[in-house]
């Protein structure tokens, strides 16, 4: 299913009155896990800012054993401090990457600001290579913004 398809999805499970936010998010990571094919992985991971560290919050996909990332560790941590989104046309070629499965070949990960604050970010793998673009980026800006909104 196409992106701009999804979106109108994504808006009615964020409307949804009887869901907490989290169960929100999870919905969101299965909607887009299960509707884009190259969407191998999808995370919310979000920040504890007093410890320095990512905590994982939902996901679909691959059990992670990845619960929890420190700032500055992995594509994740990097975002964590960068407040910049992080496109990963091939995993091989990073240096500061955590593996969650042998599997993975390039991954995006995009920050969530809640009021001008980086308080987490939505992960994705695909088991493609290079299989994000700036159409992805965007979309993923436009999801975060929708979650944001709930949290
Ligand atoms: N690859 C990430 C770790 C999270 S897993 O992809 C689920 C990273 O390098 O931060």
């Amino acid at each position: 299913m196409s992106k701009s398809q999804l979106k109108p999805q994504i808006e009615s499970i964020i409307a949804k009155p009887l869901l907490e936010p989290k169960q929100k998010m999870q919905a969101i990571c299965d909607l887009l896990q299960e509707q884009i094919d190259t969407y191998d992985w999808v995370g919310f991971y979000m920040a504890n800012h007093d410890e320095r560290v990512l905590n994982l919050w939902c996901q679909a996909g691959e059990q992670t054993d990845h619960v929890q990332i420190p700032f500055g560790k992995g594509i994740c941590g990097q975002v964590a401090v960068s407040n910049e989104n992080f496109v990963v046309e091939d995993v091989k070629a990073q240096d500061n990457y955590i593996a969650c499965s042998i599997h993975v070949k390039s991954e995006v990960v995009i920050p969530l600001f809640k009021d001008g604050k980086n308080i987490g970010q939505i992960d994705i793998d695909s088991n493609t290579i290079d299989a994000f673009d700036k159409s992805d980026e965007e979309f993923l800006e436009w999801v975060n913004a929708q979650v944001a909104a709930i949290l």
